[in-house]
């Protein structure tokens, strides 16, 4: 299927690992240039370097606690590849505090800043440059956004959930101009950040719980983004596409494999 994507220019927020760098190969191969943001300049030169086999990617160094960076980021890319037509707000992350802990306001502001505010500001800085020939904004927001879950997501979560109906009301600001905004809801992806701490019982609970008995593999969450960013969603606007195998969808989600006698 062609997606439409060729010749299109695309920014992604925290492109140089785990979801993001899977985008952002999904978008190359597509036939889109890639501008990737990120912190680790080492980082983001090593990624648009090894992905620069499948087409053209700019690194670009941007911190999202800096509400700055996201208008350098959007003058970066408008100013190297001539317009901006789609732009994924894919970074965000849990505080790393232990189930228990009493959180801090800074520990809350930081949360906030990471999930909220990198979606409204690289929103924003995006639709600068989509006001005049529409485009496609993408969130990422989690499975914790509708399913609660204590420990380290006792804030995210809820922040997430407010990454959702941003989605909606920013979709709603921007409609007139021909700007879709969406947002994608991924379930436990493994990623190399992930990989590094999941335990096998975080393991064995994902597969007991999801209907695909496994978490996602980083392109299993960037092709459902590049879907959303791409003509062939062209009536889809203000809306959440969970990804998550089918997570906390039912009580009994084993019924089909024990019914067949795999389980
Ligand atoms: N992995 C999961 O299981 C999962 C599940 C649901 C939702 N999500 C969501 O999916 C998104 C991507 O998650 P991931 O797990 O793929 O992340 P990841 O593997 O930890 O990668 C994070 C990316 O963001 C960049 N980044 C981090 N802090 C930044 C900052 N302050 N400014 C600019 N860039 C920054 C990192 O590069 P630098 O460190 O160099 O800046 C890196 O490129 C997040 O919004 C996350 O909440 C993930």
């Amino acid at each position: 299927m062609e997606l439409g994507l060729k010749g299109k220019s695309i920014v992604i927020t925290g492109g140089t690992r785990g979801i993001g760098r899977a985008a952002a190969e999904a978008f190359l191969r597509e036939g889109a240039s890639v501008v990737i943001g990120a912190r680790n300049m080492k980082e983001l030169e090593e990624t648009a370097e090894t992905l620069g086999q499948y087409g053209r990617i700019i690194p670009f160094q941007f911190d999202a606690l800096d509400t700055g960076s996201f208008y350098a980021l959007a003058d970066f890319a408008y100013s190297s590849l001539g317009s901006v037509d789609v732009w994924v707000n894919n970074v965000g992350a849990s505080h790393p505090k232990s189930a228990g802990d009493e959180y801090t306001a800074d520990d809350v502001r930081w949360t906030e800043a990471m999930c909220f505010e990198s979606a409204l500001f690289g929103s924003q800085a995006a639709a600068r440059y989509m006001k005049e020939k529409g485009g496609a904004i993408i969130n990422i927001s989690s499975l914790a956004a509708r399913v609660g879950t204590a420990g380290r997501s006792t804030i995210y979560g809820p922040l997430k959930a407010a990454v959702r109906l941003l989605s909606s009301n920013l979709a709603a600001e921007y409609a007139a101009y021909g700007i879709r905004v969406n947002c994608v809801m991924p379930g436990f992806t493994m990623t190399e950040t992930v990989a590094r701490s999941v335990s096998d019982s975080d393991k064995a609970l994902v597969a007991e719980r999801t209907l695909i008995r496994r978490m996602a593999r980083p392109e299993e969450i960037a092709y459902p983004i590049v879907f959303l960013a791409s003509d062939k969603a062209s009536y889809i606007t203000g809306t959440t596409l969970e990804v998550s195998g089918g997570r906390d969808v039912v009580l009994n989600p084993m019924y089909s494999y024990e019914k067949s006698g795999m389980l």
